[in-house]
Parts: C-alpha cells; structure tokens; sequence
C-alpha cells in the first residue's frame, strides 16, 4: 500500500496512541494515521530565517517532520496572506480583508520553501494529503519540483461563490493552484459547488459533473463532511462530568442552568453577537434572571493579527457591560475566559451543560457542535442552539438553527431551550447523536483517501 503523507500547517505534537490530544484536524486524523505515516508542516516556531531542513521525530510509529518559519515568513504568510486575506475572504468578510502583494509572495514562496523541505523525504509511489488554506499552491511546488504522485487538498474552511473570491487579486492563480490537485475535498456541497463555480469563472476551466478538466488532467471535487470520534468523546465526557474541576463547577452554579460556548477567540465566531443575544436573553425574558449562566470560553489566537486583538478588546468591553447592567451581588451572568480548557475539561463542561451556544457568522463545519451532541447523557441532554452558517448545520437538522446575526432570535432560541419538555430534548438530542455517531472521523478520513487512491497523477502543472 502507499504512504499517506500528511501536510498541515499545524502538526501535533507526537503522542503515545490512545492518549488525549489538542482538537479538530489533529484529533480526526490522528486516530486514523498508523505506522509509517508521515506528517510535515510548520513546528510553531519562529526563528530568524526558514531553515532548510525539517527536524524529525518520531512517535507512535509516525514520523513528524517539522520545519521553523523566518520572521519575516511567518509575518507574510502566515499573519499576512493566509490570516489577513483568506481567512477573512473565505469567511465573507470582505470588510476585513488586507492584501499586499508582497504578503502574497511570500506565500508562494513559503509553500515553495516547505516543498523544498518535504521533496526528499518522499518516494516516488507516496500519497499526499494536503490539509488548508494555508497550503492551497503545496501541489504546484511539488509538481515544480518534479512529484508525479497522488495529491489531494482539503479545505476545513467554507469556501466563496466567484462574486465574492473575485475580490482577491490572485483569484485567478489560486483557482489554478487549487486545480493542480487530483482530488479537491469541501466539508459541505454548499463549498463544493462554489468551488466549481469558482474553477469555471477564474480558473477558464470546463466543468463536468463534479469534475474540473484541466490542461493537466482531471481534479475530483468532492463533499466530505470531517467528524469525530463520537464513542471516545462520550467516554471522556462521562468520566470528566465526575471530576473535582467539574465539582467546583456545578457547586459555583447553585442549581442555575449552564450555557456554554467554546472556541477560538475568532471574529468567524460571531461573539459580539452572541453576548449580545444573551443580553437581550435577560432584557426580554427577565424570568432567567439568576436561572442561568453562560460560560464562554474563547481561547486567545492569532495575537499578532490586528483583527483579532480588536475583538478582544470590543469583547473585554461587552463583558463588563454585560455583567454591569445584569449582575445581582451573588449571581454573575457572564461568566468569560480567554484561556484554553483542555479537552477533558471541556467535554465535561459540554456534558453538565443545559445549552450549548454555537453560532459562528461562518465555519467551515465546527466541530464545537458535533463534541457538544456527543458529551450529553441521553437520559437529560443540553439543548444545541446551532448557527445556520456553519457546515455542521447541513447535518444537525434537529438543534435549534438561528441566523447568529439576529441577537433576538439567539436569545428566543436560548428561552426555547431553557423551557423545553424533557421529552422534547430527548427527542432532539436522539436524532442529532444519531448524525454525530455516523459521520465519524474515521468515515472522513477513509472516504477522502479512497478518492484519492482512485485517481491517477496529475501530470504536468498546468501553465499559470
Ligand atoms: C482553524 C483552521 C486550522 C487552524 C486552526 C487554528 O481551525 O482551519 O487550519 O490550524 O484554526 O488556528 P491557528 O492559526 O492557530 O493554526
């Protein structure tokens, strides 16, 4: 069989099999990785240039391949066009989009540097599997560079119709970048259809069925919806509900119901709105007041982006209005945390929780959803109030869906869940666990790299 070789710009941290590990990409595909795989990317490190040769580790039978990014890389690549053009661009937020065509230089030129890296550890028959938009011309660097084998891509994020990618000034030479893969993998149809829109419009390629013809050859475009481990979130989020750290927890709630929300302190996450939502939650239905408290958690990412330091400081400041307009002198409403919860922790927060809030203005899928379904016990589970804007909407039809830009129909949704039926949350929590249990990682992974295998080298990189 081939090797899979695995790019991502974040790479794990090696571990012993079976233990607990850091969250979404790392977690689907880490259980799936077995002997001989390697995985290539950025270390996490920022040094005083790009080396040229990636520092090697090895654990649980993988080998890890990581490479550190130069001061300015990193300030291109990774802060400039990956975090500050295309994220925002994927995201719909134009608003928020910085482009300079130096940022865009050296993201071709980090991507040539990490092919570079990666072309003499391959062998000729290897399998790639490219993950992000950090990594989108990763197959033309390595067809430059003379790799004829199997490449696929897979975005995590959404992806645009053509009327809004235009506005990026390399539309055009992303789209043929992307169109360099032998199979392209979107976690929605949604995406997928865009990106073919996207192939035909910038890319001046024909489509057929859900296929691109290129110069080249043929790019796969497929749905491919990533989940987790379903049985194994369950698991920990049942042995974690029993612990001290959960104790103190349910102690400090006196009874009140908990609603919770965790996930990167992102402007994709719809935060604003959301405390706003809650805000509105306590104005209109002033029954919940002292009944309820929402723990947020919204880890601190991507500090150097200017963007996000913005949002923490309109956050810090929603907080503390929040809690000053609704606070009692022994009931806090809000309460909120930049730090990052291990993922133990989480899943029993996620279990003792009445509601859990997830309502991303866009996200790729977000896996915050699916590990919510899977912690409940199905004897009294928490009710999701789920974003119609994130890619796990398509599967978890039964949450409580609302438009995340309305504060008033978050807040409706969060009084539907306080006052639903035992019966009805059971109901709800029954089908959404069935979708949570059938999607798997596993199936993700599978399914993306029997798509792959099944097709032919892409020949040739097409003429940009
Ligand atoms: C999203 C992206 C990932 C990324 C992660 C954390 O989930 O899809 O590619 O790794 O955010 O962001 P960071 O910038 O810290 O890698």
């Amino acid at each position: 069989m081939a090797r899979l070789v695995i790019v991502s710009n974040r790479v794990p941290p090696p571990r012993a099999k079976g233990a607990a590990s850091a969250g979404g990409l790392a977690v689907a595909l880490q259980s799936f990785v077995s002997s001989g795989t390697l995985w290539f990317g950025w270390s996490g490190r920022v040094t005083e240039r790009t080396p040229g040769k990636p520092k090697i580790v090895n654990g649980g039978g993988v080998t890890y391949a990581t490479i550190d990014l130069g001061a300015e890389d990193y300030d291109r690549f990774y802060v400039g066009f990956a975090n500050s053009s295309l994220w925002p661009l994927l995201h719909f937020r134009l608003g928020l989009m910085r482009y300079r065509r130096e940022d865009f230089e050296g993201y071709l030129a980090v991507n040539a540097a990490f092919a570079e890296a990666l072309i003499p550890m391959l062998r000729p028959d290897d399998m790639i599997w490219v993950h992000d938009y950090h990594l989108i011309p990763f197959a033309d660097a390595l067809r430059a560079r003379g790799f004829t084998g199997r490449i696929g891509f897979f975005l995590h994020i959404p992806f645009v119709p053509p009327s809004v990618l235009d506005a990026l000034p390399p539309a055009r030479a992303l789209m043929r970048s992307l169109c360099a893969y032998d199979v392209v993998g979107f976690q929605t149809r949604t995406h997928l259809q865009d990106f073919l829109d996207c192939a035909r419009r910038f890319g001046g390629f024909a489509v057929e069925g859900e296929e691109v013809v290129t110069e080249g050859g043929r790019v796969r475009a497929i749905a491919d919806p990533i989940g987790i481990d379903a049985p194994s979130f369950a698991r920990v989020a049942a042995r974690s509900a029993g612990t001290d750290y959960i104790r103190r927890l349910t102690e400090s709630l006196t009874g009140r119901a908990l609603a919770i929300s965790a996930e990167r302190l992102d402007y994709s996450k719809g935060l604003p709105n959301r405390f706003e939502g809650f805000a509105r939650l306590l104005a209109r239905f002033p029954q919940h007041h002292r009944t309820v408290s929402l723990l947020q958690i919204a880890a601190r990412s991507r500090e150097d982006v200017v963007e996000y330091q913005a949002l923490r400081r309109e956050l810090d400041r929603l907080a503390g209005d929040i809690n000053g307009r609704f606070s009692q002198f022994d009931w806090v409403p809000l309460r909120y945390m930049t730090q990052t919860v291990a993922r133990t922790k989480l899943a029993g927060l996620f279990r003792i929780a009445r509601i859990g809030l997830v309502t991303p203005l866009r996200d790729g899928m977000n896996l915050v959803a699916k590990e919510f379904v899977a912690a409940q016990d199905p004897a009294d589970p928490g009710v999701l109030v789920l974003s119609r804007f994130a890619g796990a909407a398509e599967e978890l039809t039964e949450a409580l869906l609302v438009n995340p830009y309305d504060p008033d129909e978050i807040a409706e949704a969060m009084n539907t869940a306080l006052e639903m039926s035992l019966e009805e949350r059971q109901e709800r929590h029954a089908a959404l666990r069935r979708a949570v249990f059938e999607v798997t990682a596993a199936r993700y992974c599978n399914v993306f790299v029997e798509a792959l295998a099944g097709e032919a080298g892409a020949g040739p990189p097409p003429a940009n």
